[in-house]
């Protein structure tokens, strides 16, 4: 109970002011019963042992294995931040809305009744706890509604793939499926939409309008790539798809990956994020000393197929980080420092709340029905997005104060940063240990200078 007070303390602070041009996000449909009979069916639709483990595969498989094994699909419910947020939200509804969390992390679970209301993670099958396991994506049949894990599984079917001719095999029936290169087959689970009819998170409706889509490439042609090989041991070399999946977090578990793959899935993140956004900086030549400079900031979304964030984007923090310095080497302007936690200093800060009122993120937050910010997402009744659409810019002006600078070249350092989460978070879920491993990466860069005069 004090934890929930802490966190509720933590909450009732004044909106974040500075997020540039929140535009709120439209209300989805109404989706208040905990019943669903796809997802959330309020009998069992089977056993959870009709699945089975991703270690079946392995020894045919070994490859995509080996990739999966290190994905956050196999991390979706093993994620301490996930069963941190899941074991507050018991809480708060004493059971009755666990399914809602669980129903895409392991549709296998929630959809067997495995998990039921008040379940302990630790009582779990070892196929559920593999999360979005092998047989979560190829034992999908179909997809009913693009959000709220809305796919069919069917546990005696064949198992499906993009291969449409298959070389046959004893261990399954298998059967070519061209929903697997398709984004449908992602959207059943990449929209969260609350009971609220909160849109939560929606990769899926943002590629649906962005230049990928129209230039028809898919979320499989960014996030499998593709690289010759058996998709079998003994099968013919074909073009094959990568299942490392990509994305931004890197798993803070301890002993889920091996140092030197945590290493690696870091560059790749590093790798995939670089490159992602253009920051440019408008200033004049030069300007009479006293006078207020105009700084012009715009960030460009350089990836084609959706919002830069996307997917937690409540989660995700991308930020400008800006020093004007004179030409006597004094720091006369700066924005987006972190605090002695690590932390941005906006209104979760401990040290610093409101210290950085010109913060420049782009991103999204909740607000409670009293207008207060709120973390938990079911305690939300707005979600304000300043997110970026593919191939859009944002521009922001920040107002420098320049009546104590010295006269000559004054030099504007900016860069983009982004963390996958904030350490304050991982704080209030007692899982302070990780905050200070989280990597903050290099999005992109600029630099300008002008005379004062
Ligand atoms: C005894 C070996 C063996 C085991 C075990 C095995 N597979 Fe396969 N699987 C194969 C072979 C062989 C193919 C055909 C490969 C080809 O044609 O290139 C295949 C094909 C596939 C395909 C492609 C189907 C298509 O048409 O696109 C998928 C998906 C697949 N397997 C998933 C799995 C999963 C998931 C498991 C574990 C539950 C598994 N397999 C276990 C041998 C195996
Ligand atoms: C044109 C290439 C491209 C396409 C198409 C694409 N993505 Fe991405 N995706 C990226 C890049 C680059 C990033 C890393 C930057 C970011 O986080 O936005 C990313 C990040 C992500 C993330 C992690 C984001 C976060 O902050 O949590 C998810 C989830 C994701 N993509 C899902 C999807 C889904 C689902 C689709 C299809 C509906 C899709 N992507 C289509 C390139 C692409
Ligand atoms: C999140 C869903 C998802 C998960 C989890 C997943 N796969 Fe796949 N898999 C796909 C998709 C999508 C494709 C096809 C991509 C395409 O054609 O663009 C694919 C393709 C394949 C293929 C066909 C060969 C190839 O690479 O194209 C095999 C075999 C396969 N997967 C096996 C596995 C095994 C084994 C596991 C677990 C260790 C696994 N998959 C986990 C989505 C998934
Ligand atoms: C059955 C539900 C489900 C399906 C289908 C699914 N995903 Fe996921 N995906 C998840 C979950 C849940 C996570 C997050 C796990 C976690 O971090 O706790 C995730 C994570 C990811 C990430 C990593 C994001 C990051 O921040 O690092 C990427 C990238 C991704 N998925 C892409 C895809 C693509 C592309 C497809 C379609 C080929 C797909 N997923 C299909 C449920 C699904
Ligand atoms: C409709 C499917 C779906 C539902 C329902 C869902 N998730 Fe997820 N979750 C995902 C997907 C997909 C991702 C990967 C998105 C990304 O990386 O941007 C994800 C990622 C996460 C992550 C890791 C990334 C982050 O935000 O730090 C956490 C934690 C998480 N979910 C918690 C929850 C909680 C708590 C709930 C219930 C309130 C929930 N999820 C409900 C699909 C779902």
């Amino acid at each position: 109970m004090k934890f929930r007070a802490l966190l509720l303390g933590c909450l009732c602070l004044w909106a974040c002011p500075g997020d540039p041009e929140a535009t709120p996000l439209d209300a989805g449909p109404d989706l208040a019963n905990p019943i669903d009979p796809l997802s959330m069916p309020a009998a069992p639709l089977w056993s959870s042992d009709r699945f089975r483990s991703a270690e079946t595969c392995r020894a045919c498989h070994p490859d995509h294995y080996a990739e999966w094994r290190t994905s956050m699909h196999a991390y979706a419910m093993i994620d301490p931040v996930f069963r941190a947020l899941v074991q507050v939200r018991q809480r708060d509804f004493g059971g009755e809305r666990d399914a809602f969390c669980t129903q895409c992390h392991s549709a296998i679970g929630t959809r067997s009744r495995e998990i039921g209301p008040g379940f302990r993670f630790e009582d779990l099958s070892p196929v559920v706890l593999e999360g979005v396991t092998c047989e979560a994506c190829h034992r999908i049949s179909g997809v009913e509604r693009l959000y709220n894990s809305g796919h069919h599984l069917d546990p005696d079917g064949p198992m499906r793939g993009p291969i449409p001719d298959p070389m046959p095999t004893e261990a399954h029936a298998s059967e070519g499926s061209d929903l697997f290169e398709r984004p449908e087959l992602c959207g059943a689970c990449h929209e969260v939409i609350e009971f609220s009819g909160l849109p939560l998170e929606r990769p899926y409706t943002e590629w649906s309008v962005s230049p990928a889509a129209r230039e028809g490439r898919t979320c499989q042609d960014c996030h499998l790539p593709t690289v010759q090989g058996p998709a079998a041991l003994g099968g013919p070399t074909r073009a094959r798809h990568r299942h490392q999946f990509v994305g931004v977090d890197l798993p803070i578990t301890d002993g889920f990956l091996t140092p030197q793959e945590r290493d690696e899935l870091q560059q790749r993140i590093a790798g995939l994020l670089g490159g992602t956004a253009r920051l440019s900086l408008g200033v004049p030549e030069q300007l009479a000393r006293g006078q207020r400079l105009d700084l012009v900031v715009t960030v460009q979304n350089l990836i084609a197929g959706h919002n830069l964030p996307t997917g937690s984007t409540f989660h995700r923090q991308l930020w400008l980080e800006l020093t004007v310095t004179d030409a006597a080497g004094t720091i006369r302007y700066r924005t987006g420092q972190l605090d002695p936690d690590g932390d941005l200093q906006d209104h979760f800060s401990t040290h610093r709340p409101y210290g950085d009122p010109d913060l420049v993120r782009f991103g999204s937050r909740f607000v409670d029905k009293r207008g207060n910010p709120t973390l938990f997402p079911w305690l939300a009744a707005e979600h304000f997005s300043t997110a970026i659409p593919p191939g859009y810019a944002r521009t922001q002006t920040l107002f420098v104060d320049t009546t104590r600078a010295a006269p000559g070249l004054a030099q504007i350092q900016a860069r983009l940063r982004f963390r996958a989460m904030p350490p304050f978070l991982l704080r209030l879920l007692g899982l302070e240990s990780a905050a200070s491993t989280l990597p903050i990466y290099e999005v992109a860069t600029a630099s300008a200078a002008l005379t004062l005069e």
